[in-house]
C-alpha cells in the first residue's frame, strides 16, 4: 500500500461532479492513499499469550483485508507496559516488532493499509494483572476497586516518549497509520473528563489545561513518524457519563488538535469503559456472558450491578452521526465517521456530509468479507444484528458468536 512516497493527486480519489467521494474509490488519509474509504475499527483482538502477536491475529486482519477494506486497525497496542488493559495485550517492545513487521506485510499483500491503535489503559488498566499502578490524572478507584495513582509530570512525560517511540517502531515496521488513543476514559481521555481529572496543575482545571497532554501525545507522535505514515486520534464526543465530556468541550479540543496541525484525521467516538461501555456499542447488553468471564466472586457482584454497569441504550443506525455532524460543522479537517454503520446507504450518506471516511467494527466481525460483498453488488447491509456478544469474547479470542461459537 502507498505510503508517504505516493503522489496520487488529489483531484483523482474519487469524487463524482459535486465533491462527493465514492465509497469505493480511493481516498487519502495524510500521506497514505488508502484504496477506498472503509476502515475496519479497532477490535480488541483478544488474548495474546505473552504479549506476542500470534498466527491467529494476523490471519484475523487477513481475512478482512482480503475482504475488501481500505485499511485495517489493529487494536490496541500499549505503549507502556502499565498501559496495558491487562497482561496479556500486547505492549509494543522489541520482541513484539517481527510479529507486528509479519502482520502488516499480510496485511498489505491483500491490498489494504495497516494502522496500529496506541493506546495507555489508564484508568482502565488492570493493576493487579500488570502488576504496576494504575495510571489516572488524579487518585481515585477502579471499577474492580483498586486504586488510581495520580500521574506525576515526569511519568507523563515518560508516556508521552512511549507514544512517539512506539509510532516509530511501528512504521518503520511497516505501518502506514497510527491511531492514537483518545477516547472511552482510557488515560488521553481521562485527562479531558472533568469528571476524571482533578488536578490542579498546569494540566487540569480549564479545558486547554486539561486538552494539554493529549495534544502533547499527538505532536510527538507526528514529530516521531514525520511525514512517513498518518496519524489519527480516536476522540470521545461524550463519555456518556455524569459530569463526563460532552460535545460543548469535545468540539473544542477537536479544534485545539485541528490547529495544532499534527494529525492527518480524527475518528469520532464515545463513552467510558470505565463507566457506560454500552454507550459505545449500543444494542443489547450482554451480561449474563460478560458475567461469565469474571472470578466466581467478582461475578456475585457484578450481577448485583451489571445493569448499571452495563446500560442498555436502543440500537440505531449511524447512532453517532447526530454528535459527529457538530464536528463536521466546525471543523475542516478530515473526519471518519464509526458507529453502528452497517448500511452501504449510510456509507454513502456519510460521504454526501463530508466526512472522509467510514469506520466499521462489529459488522466486519460478523462478515470480514462484507466490503467485498457490497462493492460486487450483492449486499446492501451487514448481517450483524448487535447482539454484543463479541463484546466478552476479548477474554478468550474475538469474534462474533454467530459464525464462531
Ligand atoms: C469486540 C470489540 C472490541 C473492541 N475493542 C476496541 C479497542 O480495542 N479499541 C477501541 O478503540 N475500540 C474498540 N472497540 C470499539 C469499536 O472500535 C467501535 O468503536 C464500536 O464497536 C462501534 O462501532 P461499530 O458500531 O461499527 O461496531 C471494540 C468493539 C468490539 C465489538
Amino acid at each position: 500500500m502507498a505510503n508517504g512516497s505516493d503522489t496520487t493527486p488529489a483531484s483523482a480519489t474519487g469524487h463524482d461532479a459535486a465533491g462527493v467521494h465514492d465509497v469505493f474509490g480511493p481516498g487519502r488519509l495524510g500521506p497514505v492513499t488508502l484504496r477506498n474509504r472503509v476502515i475496519k475499527a479497532a477490535t480488541f483482538e483478544g488474548v495474546m499469550p505473552d504479549g506476542l502477536v500470534t498466527d491467529e491475529l494476523i490471519e484475523y486482519h487477513r481475512r478482512v483485508a482480503a475482504g475488501g477494506v481500505g485499511m485495517s486497525t489493529v487494536a490496541y497496542l500499549a505503549v507502556s507496559p502499565e498501559g496495558r488493559t491487562d497482561r496479556h495485550c500486547i505492549a509494543v517492545r522489541d520482541e513484539t516488532l517481527p510479529g507486528l513487521r509479519r502482520l502488516a506485510d499480510a496485511i498489505h499483500d491483500e491490498g489494504a493499509a495497516v494502522a496500529g491503535q496506541l493506546g495507555h489503559a489508564g484508568p482502565v488498566a488492570n493493576g493487579r494483572s500488570n502488576r504496576a499502578p494504575v495510571l489516572a490524572p488524579s487518585k481515585g478507584f477502579t471499577p474492580l476497586g483498586g486504586r488510581t495513582h495520580a500521574i506525576t509530570t515526569d511519568e507523563m512525560a515518560r508516556v508521552t516518549g512511549d507514544f512517539a517511540r512506539t509510532a516509530r517502531s511501528l512504521v518503520e515496521n511497516g505501518f502506514d497509520s497510527v491511531e492514537i488513543h483518545l477516547g472511552h476514559n482510557y488515560l488521553l481521555s481521562a485527562f479531558l473528563s472533568p469528571k476524571l481529572n482533578r488536578r490542579d496543575d498546569a494540566f487540569g482545571g480549564s479545558l486547554e489545561n486539561r486538552a494539554r497532554f493529549p495534544r502533547q501525545v499527538a505532536s510527538a507522535v507526528r514529530d516521531a513518524v514525520g511525514d512517513r505514515a498518518a496519524v489519527t486520534v480516536k476522540l470521545n464526543m461524550a463519555d456518556g457519563t455524569r459530569s463526563g465530556l460532552w460535545l460543548d468541550e469535545s468540539i473544542d479540543v477537536a479544534r485545539m488538535l485541528e490547529s495544532d496541525g499534527a494529525l492527518d484525521a480524527i475518528e469520532l467516538t464515545g463513552g467510558s469503559s470505565l463507566a457506560n461501555p454500552m454507550y459505545l456499542f449500543r444494542g443489547e447488553a450482554p451480561r449474563e456472558e460478560f458475567a461469565a468471564t469474571l472470578p466466581p466472586l467478582v461475578r456475585a457482584g457484578f450481577r448485583l450491578i451489571g445493569k448499571r454497569f452495563l446500560v442498555e441504550y436502543p440500537f440505531e443506525e449511524a447512532f453517532f452521526l447526530p454528535y459527529a455532524r457538530q464536528f463536521r460543522a466546525a471543523l475542516d479537517m478530515p473526519l471518519i465517521l464509526l458507529g453502528g454503520i452497517n448500511r452501504l446507504d449510510t456509507m454513502r450518506q456519510a460521504m454526501r456530509e463530508g466526512f472522509a471516511f467510514v469506520a466499521m467494527a462489529r459488522a466486519l466481525l460478523r462478515e470480514p468479507d462484507l466490503i467485498d460483498r457490497m462493492q460486487k453488488g450483492g449486499r446492501e447491509e451487514s448481517l450483524c444484528i448487535h447482539c454484543n456478544k463479541c463484546m466478552p469474547t476479548i477474554y478468550s479470542g474475538t469474534r462474533c458468536v454467530l459464525v464462531n461459537p
